[in-house]
C-alpha cells in the first residue's frame, strides 16, 4: 500500500480486466476502484471497490491492516463500483460503523443484505469525525453523480476525498499515484467527465463552490490518479465543463456516412476549416460514439454532415445528438450539411435535434447535397464554413 499522507494509504485496486465500465463505456486502459485507509486511533477505510475485484483487494486490505479491526467505513458513493464490498467489511468486521449520509443507507438496503445489527452512523453537512489525529469533515455532494454522494476533507492534511468528481479512466502505477502531466490527465477526465457526470453541472458547481472554501493540497478521486499539483487547473476544468462552456476554440467535424459520399463532404469542410485553429473530424459509424460526445464539448464549434434514413437522419448521428443531448450540450455555433436522393430529412432531423437543446447557434442555411458532393456543391460548404466561424 502506498502512503500518501501521514498514516493515510491508498488501497484501491487496478482492472485491466474491464472491457465496458458501466457496461457502456470502452475502456481500452482498464479503471481504477480507489480505496483509502487511514491508520489512526480509530482505523478508517473509505470505500471499497467493484464486485469484480474482490478477493484482490481483500487481501490487500487483509494485508494493510495486520491484524488490526476497521473502525469505520465512510461509504462516498454507493453505486456498486465502490460499494460491493461493504457487506464483506462488515461480515470481516462486525465491530464496524457504517458512516454515510440517511440516502446512504437507503440505497445500501436496497442493494445488499447488510446484517441490520451493524452499526451506523448518519453525518450531515459540515458535520466532524474525529478518528484521533485526523479529523474527517463531510460535504453532501447530491447528483455527483447520485443522489447520497458525499466527499470528507481531512482537515490536518488538507486532503480533500472527492468520490467520483476528479476521476479519470485509466488504471495507475501505485508507485507512482500521482497524476504528474494535466495534459496526460486531461482526454480520459474529459470523456469520464463528460459521460458520466455531465448531466450534473449546477450540482457540481454546488459542490465546486463549497470547496472553494477549503484549503486544499490534494485531491483523491474515487477513479484514477490522486492529484496533488497544480490544483487550480484540475478545479478550473471541471469549472468549464460544468459551465457548459467551450475549452477551446476550434470544431469537431461529426458525420454519418453509409456510402462514403457524405463522409467525402466532411473532407471537404476539413480542408475549409483547417487553418482554423483545433479541428477533429470523427467518423460516427466508426469511432466510440461517446468520445465523439466528449470532443464536441471540448470545442466552440460543430459540423454534423448526416445521410437521410428512413425519412429520418442515419442512425449513428442520431444516436450522438441523443446523447449529446442528455449531457445537456449547450453555447456553441452549430453547422449542418445533409445528404438525401430523393427526399433528403436528415438536415430537417438534426436542426430539431439542436433547436431542443439550450443556446445552440444553428447557422440558417442547411447545405443539401443530392446523392455525391458535386462542384456546385463547393460554394455552399464555403459559405457555411465562412457563416460558422464569423463571430
Ligand atoms: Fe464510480 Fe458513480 O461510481
Amino acid at each position: 500500500m502506498k502512503e500518501i499522507g501521514k498514516n493515510i494509504f491508498y488501497v484501491g485496486i487496478n482492472d485491466n480486466d474491464i472491457d465496458l465500465f458501466e457496461n457502456v463505456y470502452n475502456v481500452p486502459n482498464g479503471v481504477t476502484y480507489n480505496s483509502y485507509l487511514i491508520m489512526d486511533e480509530k482505523i478508517t477505510l473509505l470505500d471499497t471497490v467493484d464486485v469484480r475485484k474482490s478477493d484482490e483487494w481483500l487481501k490487500k486490505i487483509d494485508e494493510s491492516l495486520n491484524g488490526k479491526k476497521i473502525d469505520y467505513l465512510i461509504v462516498s458513493h454507493v453505486e456498486p463500483d465502490h460499494s460491493s464490498n461493504i457487506q464483506a467489511i462488515t461480515e470481516k468486521y462486525p465491530d464496524v460503523t457504517l458512516v454515510g449520509n440517511q440516502k446512504t443507507f437507503q440505497f445500501l438496503s436496497q442493494f445488499f443484505n447488510i446484517d441490520s445489527n451493524i452499526k451506523k452512523q448518519e453525518v450531515k453537512e459540515g458535520d466532524v469525525l474525529d478518528i484521533g489525529s485526523h479529523k474527517l469533515q463531510f460535504f453532501m455532494a447530491p447528483m455527483v453523480h447520485w443522489p447520497e454522494v458525499m466527499c470528507t476533507y481531512e482537515q490536518t492534511e488538507k486532503i480533500i476525498f472527492s468520490a467520483d468528481a476528479f476521476g479519470k479512466f485509466g488504471v495507475v502505477d501505485e508507485e507512482n499515484i500521482y497524476e504528474d502531466s494535466e495534459e496526460q490527465w486531461l482526454p480520459e477526465a474529459r470523456r469520464y467527465y463528460i459521460n458520466i457526470v455531465g448531466k450534473y453541472g449546477p450540482q457540481v458547481q454546488a459542490l465546486l463552490k463549497k470547496i472553494s472554501t477549503l484549503d486544499i493540497k490534494m485531491i483523491c478521486p474515487l477513479h484514477g490518479p490522486i492529484l496533488n499539483n497544480n490544483l487550480d487547473y484540475y478545479i478550473d476544468k471541471y469549472n468549464t465543463w460544468s459551465t457548459y462552456m467551450p475549452e477551446e476554440k476550434g470544431t469537431l467535424i461529426a458525420f454519418a456516412s453509409i456510402h462514403g459520399n457524405t463522409k467525402e463532404a466532411a473532407k471537404k469542410v476539413y480542408d475549409l476549416l483547417k487553418d482554423q485553429g483545433g479541428i477533429k473530424s470523427m467518423d460516427l459509424s466508426r469511432c466510440d460514439v461517446y468520445e465523439a460526445v466528449a470532443e464536441a464539448f471540448k470545442y466552440d464549434k460543430m459540423v454534423v454532415l448526416a445521410s437521410s434514413y428512413n425519412a429520418g437522419v442515419f442512425t449513428p448521428m442520431e444516436e450522438f445528438l441523443n446523447i449529446l443531448k442528455t449531457k445537456q450540450y449547450q453555447n456553441r455555433k452549430v453547422a449542418i450539411v445533409e445528404n438525401g436522393s430523393w427526399a433528403p430529412s436528415a438536415g430537417m432531423c438534426m436542426r430539431a435535434a439542436f433547436l431542443d437543446m439550450k443556446n445552440i447557434d444553428v447557422v440558417p442555411d442547411v447545405v443539401t447535397i443530392k446523392s455525391s458532393m458535386k462542384e456546385e456543391d463547393i460554394p455552399k460548404l464555403e459559405n457555411m464554413v465562412n457563416s460558422l466561424i464569423e463571430t
